[in-house]
């Protein structure tokens, strides 16, 4: 599994890079936009972006901003251009770049197959649904970027849970357990009621049936692994970047999957790296190295 760094922070990207790990990195407009904020002015935008190419030892997503096909098309050729003698630039392209019903609602993909045709590699972001991704992949991108965990944070919203409220932003999603407690509470509707078409009509009976999944994903993790059944069923040459990513319980079962890329933030890099255990060891082989053993090293 390939590992991307998910931030715009240099001062990251180049404490990550140094471990030795890193294959890549991934951006969006607001992160970028915090990182020079926060240097004060002291550096252009352009060159912040290039010290970022020239960081990272594989590919970098830069997203455009315009919401039009032709636009986004044109920002993404200046991008590719402009960034690419600095080191591995791909496009952010949404899916869609619909904020009102109806508007660009397919402009996100007429970009996708355009770019794609002129060579410039294309990661979809903002993918929420295998539907997505399958369009994504029929249109050419060479990646796509499913949210993890923002499809855990709608499914617990529709639970109503919130977040901050009621679990942390870094909660592994049990959505096992809630599938069990819904599959339990199906049961005991099921025992009330003898009649098939009854149930199948009943308000109660199918709020319960839409409980804990949106649309048949039960999971930020089974987004992932319903797109990579689709990629693989049909052979498509797309490769995966699990974005969203809050935890470390959740890259490892990406690793379990078989995802491509996963695309990990600074904090949940530092703690893929602990365990109290590990420390622990530590501290008592220290604390035994008797003086003679020492010598060796001298
Ligand atoms: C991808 O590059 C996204 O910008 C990022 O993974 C989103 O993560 P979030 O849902 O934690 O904001």
């Amino acid at each position: 599994m390939k590992i991307f760094i998910d931030s715009a922070d240099l001062e990251e990207i180049k404490s990550a890079c140094s471990w030795g790990i890193i294959d890549g990195a991934t951006t969006n407009p607001s992160l970028i936009k915090k990182a020079v904020d926060a240097r004060g002015g002291t550096i252009t935008m352009k060159d912040y972006i290039a010290e970022i190419l020239e960081t990272v030892p594989g590919p970098v997503s830069l997203e455009v901003i315009a919401l039009q096909a032709t636009n986004m098309m044109d920002q993404a050729r200046m991008l590719y251009k402009t960034f690419s003698p600095h080191g591995d630039v791909a496009i952010k392209i949404p899916i869609n770049t619909c904020m009102e019903d109806g508007m660009n609602l397919f402009d996100g993909l007429k970009a996708i197959k355009q770019l794609s045709e002129e060579n410039i590699p294309v990661n979809t972001t903002l993918i929420m649904t295998p539907e997505q991704a399958l369009l994504a992949a029929k249109a050419g991108a060479a990646y796509v970027s499913p949210f993890m965990g923002r499809i855990d944070d709608y499914i617990r919203t529709n639970l109503g849970l919130k977040r901050g409220v009621d679990y942390p932003k870094g909660d592994y999603y049990e959505s096992a357990h809630v599938q069990r407690i819904v599959a339990k509470q199906i049961v005991e509707r099921i025992s009330r009621e003898n009649s098939v078409s009854q149930l199948y009509r009943s308000k109660d009976m199918r709020e319960l049936l839409a409980e804990g999944h949106d649309n048949g994903v039960y999971s930020g993790l089974d987004l992932v692994k319903r797109i990579l059944q689709i990629y693989r069923t049909y052979d498509y040459n797309v490769q995966v970047i699990a974005a969203s990513i809050r935890n470390t319980r959740q890259v490892r079962e990406l690793a379990e999957l078989g995802v491509h890329i996963a695309t990990i933030p600074f904090s949940v890099l530092k703690d893929m790296i602990q365990h109290y255990k590990t420390m622990e060891g530590l501290r008592s082989f220290t604390a035994d190295i008797v003086p003679a053993y020492e010598k060796l090293f001298e």
